[in-house]
C-alpha cells in the first residue's frame, strides 16, 4: 500500500454533521453548519475574534489583501519560499510581489532584512502596501517583531496561517491569529480538512462583515440584485464546513501526532549531514510536514536519491517549495536575501506525515531511509 505525504483523516463525526445538514437541507453555501464551524474556530483560536469560512486558503488570502488596501502596482513583500496560493492572490490585486529569504532558525521569514528593507523604503518613501508573513510546514513566524514593525510603518500585516492550524507562538499566539487578518486553509492535505476550503481570521469586525459581503458577490441591500462594487462566490459550502465541525474536534490529536511522527523520525534519522527543521525555544509547530535537509557532501546522497529510491517503494516524499523568485513566472522580480532558501530548497525534502500512518508504516519510511543512506555512505 502506497504511504502518502499527507492524507485526509476522518474522526468518523463528519457524516453525522453531514448528515444534519442533509436533512435541514442546507446544501447550499450557507447554512447552520457554516455558522457553528465560524464559531467554533474562533473558540478555539482563543481570542475575541471574527472568522469567515470560505471556499479556499487563497479566497481568503485573496479578501484579506483587498480589505487591506492592497491595490494595483503596490508591492506585498513576503517569504519565497511557499506554496503558490500563499502568493498568487498578490497578482489577483495586480500588485507586486517582493520575495524575502528564510531566517536559517525558523524557516520563516527573516525578519532582520524586512526591518533593514523597510528602512531603506521609507528613505525612498516606497513603502509596501503589505507584508505577508507564512507559517511554514506548520511553524509560526517570528510575529512579534513582525508586528511591531509593521506598526511602526502603517502596514498591514498577513499571516498565512495555511499549513500551521493548531501550531502556536511563545505562548502567546495560535497560528491563524495575529497580524490585521490570518488565513487558514482546509484543503485535503492540510492537518484538518473540509476536502476543500479556507478560513478568514480577523479582530476587524468592519472586515469580517465586508469579507462576507465580497464573498456572496457583493450584493447590495435590495431585493433585487443590486452592486455598488465587485464580488466573489468565495463562501464555504454548508457541507464542507459539516466536515469541518468533525475535523476540529479532533484537531489537537491530529497535531500530537504529527509532532509524534516528528520526533520518531528525529531520534532514529538524526546523524551528520542530515538536518530537521528546527523548533526554536518558545515554538510550538504542528509540524504539518516533518521536513528536513540532507547534505550530499557528507551522505553521499543527494535529497532526489533518496526522493527516488522511496518512491521505488511507494512512499510519497516531496522537495520543499521551490522558492518563487526561482520559479520562471517571476523571473526578474526583487528579491531579498542570501538564498538561505534556495539552499533549502536544493536539500531538503518533506517526509510521509500524515496523522493516519501507522508506525509500522512509518518504520517503513525509516527502514527504506536508512537503507538508501547506508548504500550510498562513502
Ligand atoms: C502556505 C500556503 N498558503 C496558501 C495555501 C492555499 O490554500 P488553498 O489550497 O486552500 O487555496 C496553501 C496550500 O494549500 C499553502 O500551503
Amino acid at each position: 500500500m502506497k504511504i502518502y505525504l499527507s492524507r485526509p483523516h476522518m474522526s468518523g463525526r463528519e457524516l453525522d454533521y453531514v448528515r444534519e445538514a442533509f436533512e435541514s437541507n442546507y446544501v447550499a453555501p450557507l447554512g447552520p453548519q457554516v455558522d457553528a464551524f465560524e464559531a467554533a474556530t474562533a473558540s478555539y483560536l482563543g481570542e475575541r475574534l471574527h472568522c469567515v469560512a470560505l471556499s479556499s486558503g487563497s479566497a481568503a488570502l485573496h479578501l484579506a489583501l483587498r480589505l487591506s488596501g492592497v491595490a494595483t502596482d503596490s508591492e506585498v513583500w513576503v517569504s519565497s519560499m511557499t506554496f503558490a496560493g500563499g502568493i498568487f492572490p498578490v497578482l489577483y490585486q495586480g500588485a507586486r510581489p517582493v520575495f524575502f529569504d528564510l531566517d536559517p532558525s525558523t524557516w520563516t521569514i527573516n525578519v532582520d532584512l524586512v526591518v533593514e528593507a523597510l528602512k531603506d523604503a521609507a528613505r525612498r518613501n516606497h513603502l509596501p502596501s503589505a507584508i505577508i508573513a507564512t507559517d511554514l510546514y506548520g511553524q509560526s513566524a517570528d510575529l512579534d517583531p513582525l508586528e511591531t514593525v509593521a506598526g511602526e510603518y502603517g502596514i498591514a500585516l498577513i499571516l498565512d496561517s495555511a499549513e500551521s492550524f493548531g501550531a502556536e507562538y511563545r505562548g502567546k499566539r495560535k497560528c491563524g491569529t495575529g497580524g490585521d487578518a490570518a488565513i487558514l486553509s482546509f484543503n485535503g492535505n492540510k492537518i484538518i480538512t473540509t476536502s476543500g476550503g479556507g478560513m478568514l481570521v480577523t479582530r476587524s469586525e468592519k472586515m469580517a462583515s465586508q469579507a462576507r459581503f465580497l464573498a456572496t458577490q457583493a450584493r447590495d441591500p435590495a431585493p433585487h440584485y443590486e452592486h455598488s462594487t465587485y464580488g466573489y462566490n468565495y463562501r464555504l459550502s454548508n457541507i464542507s464546513a459539516a466536515i469541518g465541525l468533525g475535523q476540529l474536534e479532533v484537531l489537537d490529536q491530529r497535531v500530537a501526532k504529527r509532532r509524534d511522527i516528528y520526533r520518531r523520525y528525529k531520534s532514529a534519522l538524526e546523524q551528520p549531514g542530515l538536518s530537521f527543521m528546527p523548533e526554536p525555544e518558545g515554538y510550538y509547530s504542528s509540524h504539518w510536514l516533518t521536513a528536513l535537509t540532507l547534505d550530499p557532501a557528507v551522505l553521499g546522497v543527494s535529497r532526489e536519491d533518496v526522493r527516488l529510491a522511496l518512491l521505488e517503494h511507494e512512499i510519497e516524499s516531496r522537495p520543499l517549495w521551490k522558492p518563487m523568485h526561482l520559479q520562471p513566472l517571476f523571473r526578474g522580480a526583487r528579491y531579498v536575501g542570501q538564498g538561505v532558501d534556495e539552499g533549502l530548497f536544493e536539500t531538503g525534502l518533506c517526509l510521509p506525515s500524515g496523522s493516519d500512518m501507522s508506525d509500522a508504516q512509518q518504520d517503513e519510511v525509516i527502514a527504506r531511509l536508512t537503507t538508501v543512506l547506508n548504500r550510498h555512505q562513502p
